[in-house]
């Protein structure tokens, strides 16, 4: 018996070597922990339960049959972070590069349904280089089974992918169906094809991080949603984020213990908005003096900066924040911008977080550059995403809410529950000097008459209350008390329920 059970130990024990010593040392002299290690880390500690841990590949072409490694380069199984049940997949690099076989696949389709059916986030850790070369169409075909309940889960159960590696093909392809995707810095890389093939093809000579970097795909693409240091920093992050995800589209947002009451007032409000009306401000002092404990876990921080989202809480309850950044292109809507946060309103909306929105927005950026790259239906999509929410929808205007901007940014007319505006608001079509030089255009040469007319326009329009007598704002509030009007409009809310029209799906505009 104590042989049979020494030979279950041996075998684990075998399976927990992945690649080898040689190649586990060349993973972390590259900076980079393994496959185990990142769970470690993921995990509470003790909480890891592994599935398959046995499974080879089936593969006999080009001598593979003499190579075989137990687990076929991906660890799976389930933990908890916090107390709260996740799924996980973990690319195992030293065994084949943690390339996709036909068995590998299957593993990871195994940990898909169940966290589907038990109603789990998943979590995939990315160190691989795609489908395996040898499997040929074997590879391919676990890839689109990977693929598919990729998109079976998506709105059911948060998925997450996380880049550890150089990540080639079906391994980013699958990330890229997930809700949101974070790479390590300088050891983590995404491309469809890699720089060799790059070269072959198109002559183009570029490095791994000039093709597909933390810092291309958190800045110029929009790929991924964030970066961090190390593996480290980046798995202890990825344990704060999750504790701001709901489990499913059915459990609501969860809600944590917090000191920090609701009622809190914060003076120092009353001062963010610069008498200077052109004077920029930063919008995350707002966003983390109402989040509970100033706790925001940003989302895509270095892209579209004009544009902030992330998530707080605010009596203890998870809200996505989405809020226009007057720092940054004096928080105009361009095309980046409003996908940013389109995809970060359809999350919040799909697994029922509710939304807060902050507005200071002076428009949609013009120009040929925007107008070419599509603004039109990339702003379209900011206004879909909010329209068709059906989450408790607070926002503030606490500056600028200008043209068709105004109507996108959570306005009443969208479908907002509950709208305020601070007294610093200006509600209008566009700013004075731009409606003066339209509507006044013969006054121009008068120097005088312009200035009497744009302030003429000040005063009738470049206020909250043009709104408020319309109803169009349910009140004008004191910036001090923004937390607690929020909060309680949140509270309001808390049942909300609205139906929507039968059909089979919407038609976004992708
Ligand atoms: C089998 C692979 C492999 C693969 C890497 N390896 N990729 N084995 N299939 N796809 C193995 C290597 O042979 C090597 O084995 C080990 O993994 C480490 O690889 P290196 O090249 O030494 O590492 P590195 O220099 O860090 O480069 C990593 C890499 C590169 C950028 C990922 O290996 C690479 O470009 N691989 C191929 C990527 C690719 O084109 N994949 C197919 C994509 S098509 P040893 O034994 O030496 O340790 C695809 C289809 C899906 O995925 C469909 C999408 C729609």
């Amino acid at each position: 018996m104590k042989d049979i059970l020494d030979r279950l130990e041996e075998r684990r024990d075998e399976a927990r070597q992945g690649g080898g010593d040689k190649r586990i040392a060349s993973q972390h002299s590259k900076g980079k922990l393994t496959a185990r290690e990142r769970i470690e880390l993921l995990l509470d500690k003790g909480s890891f339960e592994e599935f398959d841990m046995f499974v080879e590949h089936r593969s006999t072409d080009f001598g593979m049959e003499k190579t075989k490694f137990p687990g076929d380069g991906v660890v799976t199984g389930w933990g908890t972070v916090n107390g709260r049940i996740v799924y996980l997949f973990s690319k195992d690099f030293t065994v084949f590069g943690g390339s996709l076989s036909e068995t590998h696949a299957q593993k990871i389709i195994k940990v898909q349904d169940m966290a589907l059916k038990a109603r789990a986030p998943i979590i995939g850790l990315f160190d691989a280089g795609g489908a395996r070369i040898q499997e040929g169409v074997a590879a391919l075909g676990g890839y689109g089974e990977v693929f598919r309940r990729n998109v079976q889960a998506s709105g059911v159960i948060p998925q997450i992918s996380v880049i550890m590696g150089p990540c080639a093909g079906g391994d980013v392809y699958s990330p890229a169906m997930t809700d949101f995707i974070f790479m390590v810095r300088d050891t983590s890389y995404m491309f469809v094809t890699g720089p060799d093939v790059v070269k072959t093809v198109t002559n183009e000579v570029v490095t791994a991080e000039e093709l597909g970097g933390a810092s291309i795909h958190t800045t110029k693409s929009g790929v991924a949603d964030g970066s961090f240091d190390n593996d480290v920093e980046c798995l202890l992050q990825m344990r704060r984020l999750i504790d701001f995800l709901p489990s499913n589209f059915e459990a609501g947002a969860p809600s944590w213990p917090t000191l920090d009451d609701a009622d809190r007032i914060d003076e120092s409000l009353d001062t963010l908005i610069p008498d200077n009306p052109n004077k920029p401000y930063d919008i995350k002092e707002l966003i983390t003096k109402v989040a509970d404990e100033g706790d925001f876990f940003e989302i895509s921080t270095a892209y579209a900066k004009n544009i902030v989202t992330g998530f707080g809480r605010i009596a203890g309850a998870t809200v996505g924040f989405v809020a226009n950044q007057p720092m940054v292109l004096a928080g105009v809507l361009d095309s980046d911008a409003s996908r940013k946060a389109a995809r970060f309103v359809r999350f919040c909306d799909a697994f029922n977080i509710p939304i807060v929105t902050f507005v200071d927005v002076p428009g949609f950026l013009p120009g040929t550059a925007q107008e070419y790259g599509g603004l039109i239906k990339h702003g379209a999509k900011l206004l879909f995403a909010y329209s068709q929410c059906t989450v408790p929808l607070v926002t503030v205007i606490t500056r600028k809410a200008f043209g068709g901007a105004y109507d996108v940014m959570a306005s009443k007319h969208v479908g907002a529950d509950v709208n305020y505006a601070w007294p610093t608001a200006q509600i209008a079509v566009m700013g004075a000097k731009g409606a003066v030089e339209i509507i006044f255009r013969a006054d121009i040469g008068d120097k005088d008459a312009i200035a009497a007319r744009t302030k003429e326009y000040e005063d009738r329009f470049l206020s909250p209350f043009v709104a408020a007598e319309r109803g169009y704002i349910d009140d004008v509030i004191m910036p001090h008390s923004t937390r607690r009007r929020i909060a309680r409009a949140l509270a309001m809310l808390k049942n909300k329920h609205v139906e929507q029209p039968r059909r089979k799906h919407d038609n976004l505009p992708v």
